[in-house]
């Protein structure tokens, strides 16, 4: 914020600003006032900015783009090669087929190249800054200043009311009447970091439809009798396949103090709902109990901990076993000893461990919010609401989720760009 935070300072509106605070009869004006200066706003602030449009962003927190800063490890995945509508979850599967079809990954990427901003590829097609996601924030700062859109960090919006020429919007800095009014306040995920239910309480304001707002993308809490068995394992990862319902994802799991983490489990987490179980296979690429049985043909005296270890972390097996009632002591035998009945146990165990998670560690470390404003009030193609005219909502505050992989802000920023064409 810096370079753009000293051009507004000495901005002479700000002074105008300044002089006139005080007195009843001002009220600062905006063609288009934007709520949120994350990923979703800043993008719809710059394509209204370079329509000619007066753009005022406000936002609570003290810089703008924290997420953005935080993502991706500090790297920001910031899209992904393969993005489609089956990447998102959404009660109306068809409603972000526009917008990702009208600004692609292939469009943000070429924004990124235009900026010089270095990046690399990762598995599934992700694409990562190659130095810091500040790239990504200071790119979208740069394009706002071009485009002449002004940022107001540490302004609270409280109220919005409708006037006969739009809206009258009310915040820690006084009133704006604007013609247009975009709602980009985002998710509830990570509150320390300024996420607010803001945005869903404007669109029951207006009449709107809420989906009930949950955690997705986020890791599992365990119960007692799981987590004592699997605690210790904190740190180890496997890959693994798991399922709930329908819903599969192959990829890493991993074991953390309070339950379960990683890609495989962030991602069906957007599937799961408390009282649900999930399907584990830890062998996905294995036929684990042929192995075992042709081994105890040739291999007798091989131990079965030394055969699961060539597929598992060997530390993990006797909880894994644990946890699907086998007992993990028969890992220490070797194969001969043990009947076939009992290898076949085991191999049922890894292929189809089952768990029944507690719940999640929610809002707290998730990266994504599941439900939100219903997409079916709101236009696919100017993100205007159906009812409401001069109320448009973009990016997340919207019912529309995508998986891990940069698609959450591939949607902030095709949602974002579209309606950027119409405020
Ligand atoms: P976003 O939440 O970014 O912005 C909303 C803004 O509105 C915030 O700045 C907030 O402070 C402001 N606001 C809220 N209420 C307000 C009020 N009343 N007044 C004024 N301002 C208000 N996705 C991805 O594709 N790749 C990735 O690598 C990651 N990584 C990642 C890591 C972590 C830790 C998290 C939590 C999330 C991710 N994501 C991600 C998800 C991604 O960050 C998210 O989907 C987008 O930031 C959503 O963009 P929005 O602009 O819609 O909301």
């Amino acid at each position: 914020m810096a370079p753009w935070g000293a051009t507004l300072k000495h901005a002479p509106e700000t002074r105008r600003i300044r002089a006139e605070r005080g007195t009843r009869a001002y009220m600062e004006r905006a063609d288009v006032v934007v709520i949120g200066a994350g990923a979703a706003g800043l993008m719809c602030a710059i394509e209204a900015g370079r329509r000619g449009r007066r753009v005022l962003v406000l936002e609570h927190a003290r810089k703008a783009g924290n997420k953005i800063r935080m993502s991706g490890g500090g790297r920001c995945n910031f899209t992904n090669y393969h993005v489609g509508p089956e990447h998102y979850l959404c009660a109306n599967p068809h409603f972000v087929k526009s917008a990702l079809s009208r600004y692609t990954q292939w469009d943000f990427i070429a924004l990124v190249e235009r900026h010089g901003v270095a990046y690399h590829e990762r598995e599934h097609g992700q694409l990562f800054c190659d130095e810091s996601s500040k790239a990504i924030l200071d790119l979208l700062l740069a394009e706002c200043q071009a485009a002449g859109v002004r940022l107001h960090t540490r302004t609270e919006v409280d109220t919005v009311a409708r006037t006969e020429a739009g809206f009258r919007v009310e915040s820690g800095r006084g009133a704006v009447a604007c013609t247009s009014l975009v709602v980009a306040t985002g998710g509830l995920s990570i509150p320390s970091m300024g996420a607010s239910p803001f945005g869903y309480r404007i669109a029951e304001q207006f009449g709107l439809a809420v989906h009930p707002p949950t955690a997705g993308l986020v890791p599992f809490t365990l119960q007692p009798e799981h987590k004592t068995l699997l605690a210790p394992l904190a740190g180890v990862s496997a890959e693994a396949q798991v399922q709930c319902g329908s819903q599969a994802f192959r990829g890493g799991v991993l074991f953390t103090h309070r339950g379960l983490s990683g890609p495989a489990m962030l991602q069906i987490s957007s599937y799961w709902r408390p009282g649900a179980w999930l399907d584990v296979d830890w062998l996905p690429e294995h036929d684990l109990q042929a192995e075992l049985h042709a081994l105890r043909a040739v291999r007798a005296a091989v131990l079965l901990k030394t055969v699961l270890a060539r597929h598992l972390p060997a530390r993990a097996v006797p909880a894994l076993l644990g946890v699907a009632g086998v007992d993990g002591a028969l890992t220490e035998r070797p194969l001969r000893t043990l009947a076939p009945r009992e290898l076949t146990e085991v191999a049922r165990a890894l292929h189809g461990w089952r768990i029944q998670p507690a719940g999640t560690e929610g809002y707290r470390t998730a990266e994504v919010t599941l439900g939100g404003v219903d997409c079916d009030a709101v236009s696919s193609q100017t993100f205007e609401a159906r009812d409401v005219a001069g109320l448009y909502f973009v990016g997340e505050v919207l019912d529309v989720a995508g998986w891990l992989g940069g698609y959450n802000f591939q949607w902030a920023w095709s949602s974002g760009w579209c309606a950027g064409q119409y405020v």
